[in-house]
């Protein structure tokens, strides 16, 4: 839309979090508040310019949004919304056509919403357009006040702390979503006073000035107050991941994902989920990750930044990170797979089992209480229970070698740097500090010794003991 500029308010501190992070950084379903107008605004609307202001933190604020496409202009001192606007008259005074402000703080505002504002707008030819919302409860927000005759039409913005009790009961608000003629808004700026309860520039102020000067005032009201609710305090942080975890939800159910106890699962907005997987209660879906076709996941399960093939199964209590996992793989009960972990096709990892930094080729069955750790295992190999590599000298880290078709008993120690050849045995209880070539059978552990009747010597020892 070249005719269309959007400013995005993002300098205040926002006191309310009682934060050392600055409000719009604070993060929601996983990325941080801002994202949200920014995505809707640089995928959706696509305006000719994208200004961005910002000021507590907005070093933080820069080095995390760096979209060529976004201006950055600075509000060092924080004086109001309408000041905030004023600082960015050096990129767009020039500007003729509709600018659209937006808050930092209201994220879930959506593409729709605003298509249809900006429309509004302009088939209305109006120099300005509040987007305003009823709320049941209204506090905190600015209220609404219209005239009595022609119409109800809007004469100014009152915010909650200037208000009378009267004009409180109002649930009409403004939800700080404005569409303004560019020319109009730097006029109408300049003749805002500070003379309030905050001694603030209030960005609203502008209305009253429109209507001094008998331009036209338009209102589009939004039909969904969810979309409008601005985020001042933490629980409305809370409150506003609920409703965007939501909307998560209900697109993968839409698109074929079945989800047991809805509100137990979180999904952050970068997972792909393919159809027909279940997720059981209280599963943790975050970063960039994507699950195929016909999985099962958990319950409790916690997946992070990691690749998951076609019908896969992660049980119970289970941690992923960063990993891959190829078709039929089985990982879980209790399992943590930490960064770099690859299973390939149909491999099985079980119960109290880490595997970090390791590829575990297809078949591979590690299904109890064992250490993987900077390992290379080929196909078809089957590692016993309490099976640990000894990656880790207290200085260095050492590769483990395991090739097909090997067998490695219980509890055996492979103390890397070490190479189990193709088809090996490893006898339970072994400590291989030394290559194994293949199809050997390597055992290193002390002959059992049976000392005979010793139960019943030992039992005579203690008679005597007791008598004497
Ligand atoms: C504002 C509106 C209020 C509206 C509400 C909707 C004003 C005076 N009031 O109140 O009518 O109902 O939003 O959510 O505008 N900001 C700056 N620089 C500043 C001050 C604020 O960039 O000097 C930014 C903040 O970072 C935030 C946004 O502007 O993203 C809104 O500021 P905030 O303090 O949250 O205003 P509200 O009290 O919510
Ligand atoms: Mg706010």
């Amino acid at each position: 839309m070249d005719n269309l500029a959007v400013i995005i308010l993002a300098a205040g501190k926002g006191k309310r979090m009682r934060s050392g992070v600055v409000k719009v950084l604070h993060p929601l379903l996983g990325r941080p508040m801002l994202s949200y107008p920014l995505e809707v605004c640089l995928e959706h609307l696509q305006p000719a310019k994208t200004v961005v202001v910002a000021g507590h933190q907005a070093d933080q604020i820069q080095n995390c949004f760096t979209d060529p496409r976004i201006t950055f202009v600075r509000q060092d001192e924080q004086l109001g919304t309408g000041h905030a606007v004023s600082v960015t008259e050096p990129v767009l005074g020039d500007f003729k056509g509709t600018i659209l402000i937006l808050c930092g703080d209201t994220p879930l505002i959506t593409a729709q919403t605003l298509l249809e504002m900006v429309k509004h707008h302009e088939d209305q030819k109006a120099a300005l357009t509040i987007l305003t919302a009823l709320r049941e409860d209204p506090t905190g927000y600015g209220r609404v006040i219209r005239g009595r005759r022609a119409a109800g039409k809007m004469h100014k913005v009152v915010e909650e702390k200037d208000a009378t009790d009267r004009e409180r009961e109002i649930t009409e608000v403004n939800t700080g979503i404005y569409c303004v003629q560019a020319p109009f808004l730097f006029q109408a700026l300049g003749k805002l006073r500070s003379d309030n309860a905050q001694g603030e520039y209030y960005l609203p102020d502008i209305i009253e000035v429109a209507h001094h000067k008998k331009k036209k005032i338009n209102t589009f009201s939004i039909p969904d107050s969810v979309e409008s609710m601005g985020i001042n305090t933490r629980a409305e942080l809370a409150q506003a991941e609920e409703i965007l975890a939501d909307r998560v939800r209900q697109h993968w159910m839409a698109e074929g994902v079945t989800i047991q106890d809805t509100t137990s699962v979180y999904i952050e907005s970068s997972v792909r989920i393919d159809r027909d997987t279940v997720i059981y209660p209280n599963c943790y879906l975050r970063g960039e990750t994507t699950i195929g076709m016909s999985c099962r996941i958990g319950p409790q399960v916690e997946i992070c930044d990691s690749q998951i093939g076609d019908r896969v199964q992660i049980k119970f209590c289970t941690m992923i990170t960063e990993s891959r996992i190829a078709d039929d793989a089985i990982v879980g009960p209790f399992s943590h797979l930490r960064p770099q972990s690859h299973l390939e096709k149909g491999a099985k990892i079980g119960n109290f089992v880490e595997v970090k930094k390791s590829r575990i080729g297809p078949g591979t069955k590690a299904n109890h209480l064992t250490y993987i750790g900077d390992s290379e295992v080929g196909a078809g190999v089957n590692i016993g229970a309490g099976t640990i590599t000894c990656n880790y000298d207290g200085v260095q880290k050492h590769r483990t070698i395991i090739e097909d078709e090997v067998f490695i008993g219980s509890n055996t120690a492979l103390v890397a740097p070490v190479k189990v050849g193709k088809g090996a045995v490893v006898g339970a209880g072994t400590t291989v500090t030394k290559d194994i070539p293949p199809h050997a059978l390597a055992v290193s552990r002390a002959r059992q010794k049976s000392i005979k009747k010793w139960v019943m010597k030992k039992g005579k020892r203690k008679n005597k003991e007791r008598q004497g």
